[in-house]
């Protein structure tokens, strides 16, 4: 497959390029972007092993002078701990601003290597290397970094779009299948939101149209990030399914992944959607199917009043009232707000029909 290259219109615009041997490839095209200089590669123990040589190999080779950070894969990693660890290594470096910063990696890695990148020095560029399919079909894309707080899930963080996306699809090949399936929940959440063309390709075999799938994700999230950078409005649309989703992350320690804690959120909310009368029961129970087709799981562990405390924990709640994502078919979703105290009714409605 050849690499296609797609333009976000966000920030000072950057360009996401998708396709095979991108590491290996790294090193140039970053000096094409942000020029050779000094750069911290940023990446988790598991992905160390797996794509650090190259991408040093291939920034050393373009005349990047490199050095690599890397910690504990997995969520519990994304907390102020790490983003300080980071910090500090930077400063020992000593980085300057006119150096950047790449996350390889997962979500973890992006989210914390691109808040790094946003309050070292107050601010300097950097490049996602997006190494799960999560990261290639959302968390790469857009802008988006956190760590996790005691208090809840991505409560720290900053708006700063990335340099540049370059999403080696070869690297899905290593994915074990149950992190493969946390991008496809992700994925699945996107074509609920963008219609049938991105839907129907994770109807049945997505694991054969990977590439197509991520391009067909980046560019509906490019889009909305143009329109609602630092999501004040039409952004929240993104949140469908995330709501009861990490509150099911939050309630689990963690142990239940974001993708599959969304998967479940989704069939949730779709379900509470029926149940109010603005979706139907064949479209939730499309949605459903998709979701199990995919290796994610559709039901919680959860009560709901452990899930409505949680979530209400979330930074999404604003004031006295909260909003939510409903669909009401595929490619039509809508925002909808509601009081603090109507979310446990909610919840509960979505999971009396699927616990
Ligand atoms: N910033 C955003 O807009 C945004 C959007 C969605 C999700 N997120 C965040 O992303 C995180 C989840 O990301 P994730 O699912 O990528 O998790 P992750 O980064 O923890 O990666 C999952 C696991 O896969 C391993 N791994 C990574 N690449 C691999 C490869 N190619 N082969 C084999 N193993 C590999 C990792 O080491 C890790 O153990 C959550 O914290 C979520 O909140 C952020
Ligand atoms: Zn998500």
């Amino acid at each position: 497959m050849d690499t296609l290259t797609i333009d976000i219109d966000a920030g000072t615009g950057y360009e996401v390029m998708v396709g095979p041997e991108l590491l290996q490839r790294c090193g140039d095209i970053a000096a094409r972007l942000v020029g050779p200089r000094r750069v911290a590669v940023i990446t988790d123990e598991t992905v160390e092993k797996l794509y650090l040589d190259p991408v040093v190999r291939s920034l050393t080779g373009a005349g990047f002078r490199v050095c690599t950070f890397s910690f504990l894969a997995g969520e519990g990693s994304k907390n102020i701990g790490t983003l300080s660890a980071i910090l500090e290594f930077l400063a020992e470096e000593g980085l300057t601003r006119s150096d950047c910063l790449a996350a390889l990696g997962g979500g973890v890695v992006g989210d914390l290597a691109g808040f790094a990148a946003g309050c070292y020095l107050r601010g300097i560029r950097y490049l996602q290397l997006p190494t799960t399919l999560l990261a290639a079909v959302d968390s790469s894309v857009g802008g988006k970094t956190a760590v996790n707080l005691r208090g809840g899930k991505n409560m720290a963080g900053l708006f700063l779009q990335p340099a540049a996306v370059l999403c080696d699809t070869g690297c899905l090949a290593t994915l074990p299948p149950p992190v493969l399936a946390d991008g496809l929940a992700e994925a699945i959440k996107t074509g609920i939101l963008s219609g049938e063309e991105l839907f129907s390709l994770l109807e049945g075999d997505a694991a054969g149209r990977l590439s197509e799938i991520i391009a067909l994700s980046v560019r509906f999230k490019g889009d909305i990030v143009k329109a609602d950078e630092c999501e004040a409005g039409p952004r929240r649309i993104l949140n469908l399914g995330h709501t009861v989703g990490h509150a099911i992350e939050k309630c689990s320690g963690y142990r239940i992944t974001h993708g599959r804690a969304v998967a479940a959120g989704i069939a949730v909310i779709a379900r509470a959607a029926v149940k109010l009368g603005c979706c139907s029961a064949v479209t939730a129970a499309r949605i459903e199917k998709t979701l199990l087709e995919n290796g994610l799981s559709v039901t919680v562990p959860f009560s709901a009043d452990e899930l409505t405390a949680a979530a209400l924990g979330d930074k999404k709640r604003s004031g006295e009232e909260i909003t939510l994502v409903l669909p009401r078919q595929i490619g039509d979703c809508f925002l909808w707000t509601i009081a603090v105290a109507d979310l446990h009714s909610v919840i509960a409605a979505g999971l009396e029909v699927i616990r």
